[in-house]
């Protein structure tokens, strides 16, 4: 097992990421559950049938459980009202401790639940997707979507741990795990080009669980340097923001058809246009971005938004531009109405604060 300790420069706040395979079950000897007056555990439809038990069985008697339908879709304030109705009829109180056990929506509405609930009380996260491991499940960020927006509502909340358990992956969908590589990906792009050659050299599924193990903790190590240094995306924290400008629009819009992106697909489509943008700005050299594409490509994920799914069409002028663009206004990343990105200069160094004329942002889109 491998321990990775987050401490917040600013707060001090510090808590453990324990990685490992099959340490579900030592949940107890992990952490101190004796101190919390109720334990609740937080999970949703898909997750529940698979882990749910192992979990319960691993802590004291008694602990109560809520479990929400499963997907982004739910991730409405509908349902974290229902979070809170099911708190509160639990009668949780200030010492009382959330467990959340899924993928990042789980993670994020219940951190906001938590952070809220009574003014806030303690929450552990125990990611079940990759994705999660590698990038929801750290860093303090939650909340839920809203008005169309994602994660429009939230705040940045620490959980007082995670616990990463690798042997979640086994019944993860195939889709699922290839998403997660899209922000490994990520990670190699924006810090680390040696860790980005490592992560591409073969395709996802080939990793044996000792690989894996190795790649989720590099992972974990390059976003806690980041969060430590700017928990609250001031500055250095908007490099974990590559691809995620264009991506989460593009994300956005494919929720409100029949054949919604998953997260990391989308950001895929978001790394390869803004690496296109990059270049147009002079900042990357095209060679890169021919690297980059086949990286995403050869790791399983798309790198085009027109063709992977049927609400694209074949035309150019596709009317999914306009709300793809739309949806980049109100992102949330924008500072005085200005939308901000994190570029590449080359692969292993991001640069942040970046604008764009909405000029560039159509012609890239229109290319993919
Ligand atoms: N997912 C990006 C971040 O945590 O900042």
């Amino acid at each position: 097992m491998k321990t990775i300790q987050v401490t917040i420069t600013k707060t001090k706040q510090t808590y453990p990421i324990f990685i490992g395979t099959d340490i579900l079950k030592k949940i107890t000897s992990l952490f101190d559950f004796t101190k919390y007056t109720k334990l609740f555990i937080l999970t949703d439809e898909t997750v529940a049938p698979l882990l749910l038990r192992d979990l319960t069985d691993a802590l004291p008697q008694g602990t109560k459980t809520c479990i929400l339908p499963a997907g982004e879709k739910a991730k409405t304030l509908l349902t974290m009202q229902k979070i809170w109705e099911a708190m509160h009829k639990a009668k949780l109180d200030r010492k009382s401790l959330v467990l959340n056990l899924g993928g990042g929506v789980i993670t994020d509405m219940g951190g906001f639940a938590a952070s809220t609930y009574t003014r806030g009380i303690a929450f552990l996260n125990i990611p079940t997707t990759l994705l999660s491991q590698v990038d929801a499940s750290i860093g303090g960020k939650t909340g839920f979507d809203f008005d169309g927006i994602k994660n429009l509502i939230g705040t940045f909340s620490q959980p007082i741990g995670v616990l990463l358990d690798t042997r979640t992956l086994q019944t993860l969908p195939q889709r699922e795990f290839l998403s997660g590589f899209a922000e490994i990906i990520k990670h190699g792009l924006i810090a680390d080009r040696t860790y980005f050659i490592k992560v591409t050299k073969k395709q996802p599924l080939d990793y044996t669980t000792n690989e894996l193990i190795e790649i989720i903790s590099q992972s974990c190590a390059i976003k806690q340097q980041i969060i430590e240094q700017d928990e609250t995306e001031q500055g250095k924290r908007k490099l974990l923001n590559l691809g995620h400008t264009i991506g989460h629009a593009i994300e956005a819009v494919s929720l409100t058809t029949d054949t919604p992106l998953s997260h990391g697909e989308a950001i895929s489509i978001g790394i390869l246009a803004e690496a296109k943008i990059a270049n147009i700005l002079g900042l990357l050299p095209k060679k890169e971005i021919i690297t980059i594409e086949k990286a995403l490509q050869h790791a399983g994920l798309p790198t085009c938004w027109r063709t992977t799914t049927k609400w694209r069409t074949k035309s150019t002028s596709s009317p999914f531009i306009p709300q793809i663009l739309e949806k980049m206004q109100s992102d949330k990343k924008n500072d005085n109405n200005e939308i901000r990105f994190t570029l590449l200069e080359q692969i292993g160094k991001g640069s942040i604060n970046k604008t764009v004329s909405t000029e560039v942002i159509t012609q890239v889109l229109a290319t993919l």
